[in-house]
């Protein structure tokens, strides 16, 4: 399937346009059709280009044939200005089998690897992806999480700037991951006033000047979403995310790709926590489903205005 049939973009020309015009664009996690539908009305919504992102995990949920056809049915046109991505590709085959099925980017995250394997790896995708004019994302560095408390804090875990530049050279990919403090999760800080390493981006963004960063591990966990999941049934203690205004200034720093998931999930099962409650009678799916594709819908709108600043941008 060519990506192009679909009405589907690669990443390039938007990630060129987000650099000159300092805004990222958002990268939001599907994995069905109410969430799917809630990033395409948001980006419709408030005229932003979007990355929809689809982990290996909920490729493997919806199955390939089954989210192609969803995207078909969606009706996206070029203008909509929208990527199909393949988020935390673990191997050569499975960026593979994305660019076969009709994604438009791919990431390829060796960054376990040693540097040299990553580069190895890399390599590859890109070869292949370059092929279908798909474009390549691969990480530097390790995004800690709160199943990885070891590495929560320590240097080794950080993105090393003095790599950065040979890597993207040998491997000529399309825009590179980096860690810099961010996590995957609702768990991603000790502190309330803890930073990203901005010093890092900037030593990055000098040495790539005019290339595209990307930032995973980005949700700010709005404290109002874990308020209502608890009021309604759900245990979430200690839940923090990245501040906005961190988030902000990356994006003036060559960030033009900011993820977010966790930020989603919450909204969606804080509607549907909320609304079985409140209705203990209903059994009609489609009753709570509605209202948490709306909450979803809700909360990447005022994500893209207040966060990746690419409200707009669509004319
Ligand atoms: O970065 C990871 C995403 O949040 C995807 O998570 O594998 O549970 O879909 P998942
Ligand atoms: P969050 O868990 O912060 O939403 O990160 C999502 C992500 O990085 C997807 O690749
Ligand atoms: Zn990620």
């Amino acid at each position: 399937m060519l990506y192009s049939e679909l009405g589907l973009v690669n990443t390039n020309e938007m990630f060129c346009e987000a650099l000159a015009g300092r805004y990222a664009v958002p990268a939001f996690n599907f994995y069905n059709m109410e969430t799917l539908m809630a990033i395409l009305d948001a980006a419709r919504i408030a005229r932003s280009p979007i990355i929809l992102a689809v982990s290996e995990s909920a490729l493997s949920y919806m199955g390939g044939d089954m989210l192609m056809a969803m995207v078909r049915g969606a009706n996206i046109v070029p203008d909509d200005n929208i990527a199909l991505h393949l988020d935390h590709g673990a191997s050569v085959e499975a960026c593979e089998r994305a660019i076969r099925l009709g994604f438009s980017s791919v990431m390829i995250d060796a960054s376990k690897l040693s540097f040299d394997e990553n580069v190895k790896i890399t390599k590859r995708v890109v070869k292949l992806a370059h092929e279908h004019n798909v474009s390549v994302e691969a990480e530097l560095g390790v995004l800690s999480g709160i199943e990885d408390e070891n590495t929560f804090s320590s240097d080794s875990s950080y993105t090393r700037p003095d790599d950065v530049e040979r890597f993207v050279n040998a491997t000529k990919i399309d825009s590179l991951a980096i860690a810099i403090g961010t996590s995957h999760g609702a768990y991603k800080r000790r502190r309330d006033d803890e930073e990203l390493r901005f010093d890092i981006l900037a030593d990055v963004a000098r040495r790539l000047p005019c290339f595209p960063l990307v930032l995973h591990g980005a949700s700010n966990i709005p404290q109002k979403l874990i308020t209502t999941i608890n009021e309604f049934g759900g245990r979430i203690s200690g839940a923090r995310g990245i501040d906005e205004n961190q988030l902000r200034r990356a994006t003036n720093m060559n960030v033009c790709k900011i993820n977010v998931d966790s930020d989603l999930r919450l909204a969606f099962v804080a509607a549907v926590r909320k609304s079985l409650a409140q209705k203990p009678d209903n059994f009609n799916p489609r009753e709570f489903l509605s209202l948490a594709r709306t909450a979803m819908t809700q909360t990447c709108v005022d994500e893209i205005k207040c966060i990746m600043g690419s409200a707009g941008v669509i004319d």
